[in-house]
């Protein structure tokens, strides 16, 4: 059976990372979260100093450090990890303060070539499924299958405090929902690659989905892209 490239980009919290490593999973592609990618930077550049105390970012250091900063993914117990210069930094990235810097550090253009041309690299020999912001735009604008997930900013919000207390994390809704509003505004304002829907990718609501309702949504139309 040929092999593709699926592109799945849509809003934080959206579902869509859920939905595209079960497909990568079913379909045995490989699969790659481009946002630990823009995490596991953000975490270099806060161990480092580099977010300054009125919150803004130190450009012209991150820059600089950046062909020092290899991000990649290993899989663990069946699970797949992000690594940064080999440690696992696959909880730290998915923690608060993390999620509050990130926005900014993707916002820089040179941190988007940088970490484009790593995914476009994962993406060489196609069979891969890669969930971002702007996969079906910038990373792989010739992807056969383009999906654009999103779901209303409570539901995304809801969704997030769920999955951070089954990791043990206690966060106040408010305090996410606040999180989730400010980085939909800050990724769809920036001026390189902002979040953007690919003009030949299929919208996907699926504020009153379930997991398996969307999931076999997908595979369906894998399957009527690949037979
Ligand atoms: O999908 P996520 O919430 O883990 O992404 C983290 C941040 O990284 C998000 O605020 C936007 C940014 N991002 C991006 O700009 N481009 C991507 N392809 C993926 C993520």
């Amino acid at each position: 059976m040929k092999k593709i490239t699926i592109a799945i980009d849509g809003y934080s919290s959206s579902g869509k990372s859920s939905m595209a490593k079960a497909l990568a999973h079913s379909i045995g592609y490989r699969y790659i979260d481009s946002g630990a990618m823009y995490r596991a930077v953000t975490l270099y550049a806060m161990r480092n100093g580099m977010i300054l105390p009125d919150g803004s970012v130190d450009v012209n250091a991150l820059i600089n450090d950046l062909p020092e900063i290899n991000v990649d993914f290993k899989i663990e117990d069946g699970r797949q990890i992000t690594l940064l210069n080999g440690e696992n930094v696959e909880m730290e990235i998915r923690q608060l303060p993390v999620s509050n810097n990130v926005s900014l550090v993707a916002a820089i253009p040179a941190v988007r070539h940088y970490l484009v041309e790593r995914q476009q690299a994962f993406g060489r020999d196609k069979g891969i499924v890669m969930d971002g912001r702007d996969i079906g735009t910038t990373v792989f604008p010739d992807a056969e299958l383009k999906i654009f997930v999103n779901a209303s900013a409570e539901t995304r919000a809801l969704r997030r405090v769920k999955e951070l207390s089954e990791k043990g994390q206690q966060v106040s809704y408010e305090e996410v929902l606040a999180n989730v509003v400010k980085r939909d505004h800050i990724d769809e304002t920036r001026e390189e690659s902002p979040l953007r829907r690919a003009n030949d990718a299929i919208d996907l609501d699926n504020s009153s989905m379930t997991v398996d309702q969307q999931n076999e949504w997908l595979m369906n139309l894998y399957n009527s892209r690949v037979n």
